[in-house]
């Protein structure tokens, strides 16, 4: 198992560095360069561990996918060109990848099933099953005895029943997911009637953005989403894309620049996306100090370079939107609300019960750990600011989750000594170059093997 070791800053953070790709956009492009006609190349620096694990699905369902420096190489078989796997499909600890993979497998004519991880064989599969087997798919997964109704992982989608064409949905989600719009869109590609998807609050809408940059028709209406395909052409073309960088993990490094003292972090071509960019406005209004510069944009994604330096932050009230919208950020927040002067109050944030791990129960425990009062509530957070007073130094589990460690490591540089990250191999699933990034920027981690 490996920890990380972080020294507390002495001076400040400073430079300037890249991301790595963005992790949500990179799954799309993997999956539809692989149902496209044609060679795409994806420029995309080191890809982690969850991206992997849907270059790894591609593979074995006879996608060739060439990873050489910088870029990945994908040879498209075409809409209806995927093989049927050797053997059960292993999705690793990628959510994303086994949800969104689900609407492409459900018009499939072979069988697939797909694994996970410990934590993604816990995680509910039933919001993206439902929908799917609406449309005339076969898709069942293990039913789950402690949730009525739910099921998880192991998943097993297919063969598409006669006569071998999804029908029309309109569905409306119960839940806002990205993966489960992402997989009824992509299933709409193999329908012979129009999808509609709508979700009570908008979220990320990378898939939507990447659709209609290749030609795909679909329309938003008010808060519903509309794939026709009688009005496309019915293939996919091959494209070039340079992905952004992840905003994901540009918050970690932005958020480290806030607490610690005299600091000035560039990062450079981060993905804009207003629909995944809700930690800068949650910064913003807790007294953040950023500036955005905006560089273009890729397949419809915007990205600039974002300017952060420290600040005295102040707690603020977080819940609706902009917790859609910051979702995945919301440990990072947390941490920086554990840095401000007042209370910060998370609401409306129940979905963090389900991901990677139950991540407002680790971070009440991560925060208290460096000495900070903090509870949960049932569906988010009340948070105690420190401003002023050093955090304590502490040691803690990771409990396999990637955005818990990074967040406990950056709470580390402005701890009263050393602290412990323990089962950090995790980051390597979003942020493979997170501590030589970090170490870039003026930090001192040293990562040590454990038993
Ligand atoms: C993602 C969607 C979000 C997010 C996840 C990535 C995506 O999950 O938390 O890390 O790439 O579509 P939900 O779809 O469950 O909201």
């Amino acid at each position: 198992m490996l920890s990380l070791v972080v020294d507390p800053m002495t001076g400040p953070l400073s430079g300037s560095v890249p991301l790595p790709a963005d992790k949500s956009i990179t799954h799309r492009a993997l999956l539809l360069a692989a149902i496209a006609d044609g060679e795409s190349r994806i420029g995309a620096s080191l890809l982690g561990a969850d991206n992997l694990s849907t270059a790894g699905a591609l593979r074995a369902m006879g996608v060739h996918i060439d990873e050489q420096s910088g870029a990945v190489t994908v040879r498209g078989n075409g809409l209806f060109g995927l093989r049927a796997p050797a053997g059960p499909i292993d999705c690793g600890n990628s959510g994303t990848t086994m949800r969104l993979l689900c609407g492409i497998l459900a018009a499939q004519r072979f069988f697939v099933t797909l694994t996970g991880d410990a934590s993604l064989s816990s995680r509910p599969m039933e919001r993206v099953l439902k929908p799917l087997r609406l449309r005339g798919a076969r898709a069942e997964g293990k039913i789950d005895p402690k949730r009525p109704g739910e099921c998880t992982a192991p998943l097993h989608i297919g063969p598409l029943p006669e006569p071998h064409v999804l029908s029309t949905i309109e569905y409306e989600m119960p839940v806002s997911s990205a993966q489960v719009k992402s997989a009824l869109l992509l299933s709409g590609l193999f329908s012979d009637g129009p999808t509609y998807v709508r979700e009570p609050l908008l979220s990320r809408d990378h898939t939507e953005r990447m659709l209609t940059a290749l030609g795909v028709p679909l329309q938003t209406l008010g808060p519903m989403i509309e794939l026709d395909p009688s009005v496309w052409s019915g293939s996919l073309p091959a494209f070039d894309v340079h992905i952004p960088g992840d905003l994901s993990a540009a918050a970690f490094l932005v958020a480290a620049a806030q607490i610690v003292p005299q600091s000035r972090v560039d990062v450079r071509n981060v993905g804009l996306n207003p629909t995944r960019s809700g930690f800068l406005d949650v910064l913003r209004d807790m007294g953040g100090a950023f500036e955005v510069e905006a560089r273009g944009e890729q397949l419809g994604e915007p990205m600039g370079l974002v300017r952060a330096s420290s600040s005295a932050l102040v707690g603020a009230r977080i819940g609706g939107e902009s917790v859609a919208r910051s979702i995945d950020e919301m440990p990072i927040l947390a941490a920086l609300a554990a840095c401000a002067s007042g209370i910060t109050t998370v609401t409306d944030a129940a979905e963090l019960r389900v991901k990677e791990t139950d991540r407002l129960s680790a971070v009440v425990q991560v925060l208290r750990a460096f000495g900070v009062r903090c509870d949960e509530t049932p569906d988010g957070l009340v948070i105690e600011g420190r401003a002023g007073e050093p955090l304590i130094a502490a040691d803690v589990h990771s409990r396999g989750d990637h955005r818990i460690a990074m967040t406990a490591a950056i709470l580390g540089l402005v701890a009263d000594g050393k602290t412990r990250v323990q089962d950090a191999n995790c980051i390597r699933t979003s942020f493979p170059k997170f501590v030589g990034t970090l170490r870039a920027l003026g930090a001192t981690i040293s990562v040590e093997e454990t038993a």
